[in-house]
């Protein structure tokens, strides 16, 4: 049996209902609204799409965009790709690991999570970092602490 779906997925499983090609736009959708997917919600989806949930499951797991679980207060990605990397890119991601306590890609620290991206745009500004959605560019140790000292708090359940 199929749990009944929460009320933001309700109208998305609606929408996209048959349409198996369509499991990316309302995985982004569900994401977009909740900040993460619930790994409880795999069975309706994938009753709703025609689809297997090991199938909703596997792609929920191969993209790194797409989280199960929620997300910390403050996200920093950072970019790890060529340009930034060769104007200190590697540089500021240890210094980031050592002031958020947060390893990049692994388990958030304090509430700080660190993800690695591969490329924001700003090449030619390059190290670029983006916290909770805010793109920055030229980002140097000194003042990636300012950005991080400036991040609002969040209420529970509010997310990026
Ligand atoms: S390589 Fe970092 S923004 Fe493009």
């Amino acid at each position: 049996m199929v749990p009944t779906p929460h009320a933001t997925l309700a109208p998305l499983l609606a929408r996209h209902a048959g349409r198996a090609h369509e499991l990316l736009p309302l995985l982004h959708a569900l994401q977009d609204s909740d900040g993460y997917i619930d790994p409880a919600h795999v069975p309706a989806i994938a009753a709703a799409l025609n689809l297997s949930r090991a199938e909703v499951h596997g792609v929920i797991t191969f993209y790194h965009h797409f989280r199960s679980a929620p997300p910390p207060s403050t996200v920093v990605q950072v970019c790890r790709a060529e340009a930034c990397r060769s104007r200190g890119g590697e540089a500021l991601v240890a210094h980031i690991e050592a002031c958020t306590g947060a390893k990049v890609d692994g388990e958030p620290c304090q509430d700080v999570g660190v993800e690695s991206v591969y490329c924001l745009g700003q090449c030619a500004l390059s190290p670029a970092v983006m916290i909770n959605g805010e793109l920055h560019a030229r980002v140097s140790a000194a003042r990636f602490d300012a950005l991080l000292a400036s991040q609002p708090a969040r209420k529970a359940g509010e997310h990026v």
